[in-house]
């Protein structure tokens, strides 16, 4: 079936120039975009966003990463969207991701690894309705 997934492009791609390279990977993957912006978090909103991790060892690292700079949001629409998309990105480990992938082509680690993708449809929902207003999403 048709749904949605929630991408971030992230800050270590767009400091780096690749919105656009990554832009032209999603529309070739044949994902539409039905939001967009760019926009930054705070340290407040990427604790809310990973709360999941806040246990983790890396969370602080996560946080202050996420929150440094600005991020291409995106919430993306296909077939079988949030697996195909994830598929597309490729492993979160750069050296572990498959040819052809974004992070293969984009990342620089497991931390700095270009892109966000969902886990699955419920998250993708939570995680574009966290970044869009419903007017924001065509
Ligand atoms: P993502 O899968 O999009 O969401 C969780 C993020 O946590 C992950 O991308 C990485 O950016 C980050 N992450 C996961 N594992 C590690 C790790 N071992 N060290 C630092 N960051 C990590």
């Amino acid at each position: 079936a048709t749904n949605r997934t929630f991408t971030m492009i992230k800050p270590d791609a767009v400091e780096a120039g690749h919105i656009g390279g990554i832009l032209n990977m999603i529309a070739d993957g044949g994902f539409r975009i039905v939001a967009m912006k760019l926009t930054q978090m705070t340290v407040a909103d990427a604790q809310n966003f990973y709360a999941i991790h806040k246990e983790r060892p890396f969370f602080g690292e996560l946080v202050e990463f996420m929150s440094r700079g600005p991020i291409v949001a995106a919430i993306l629409e296909k077939e079988n969207a949030v697996e195909d998309f994830r598929t597309l990105i490729g492993a979160t480990n750069p050296e572990q991701a498959a040819e052809g992938t974004i992070r293969k082509k984009y990342a620089k680690s497991i931390g700095e690894n270009a892109v966000h993708g969902s886990d699955s449809d419920e998250n993708a929902a939570i995680e574009g309705a966290f970044h869009f207003a419903g007017r924001e999403m065509f």
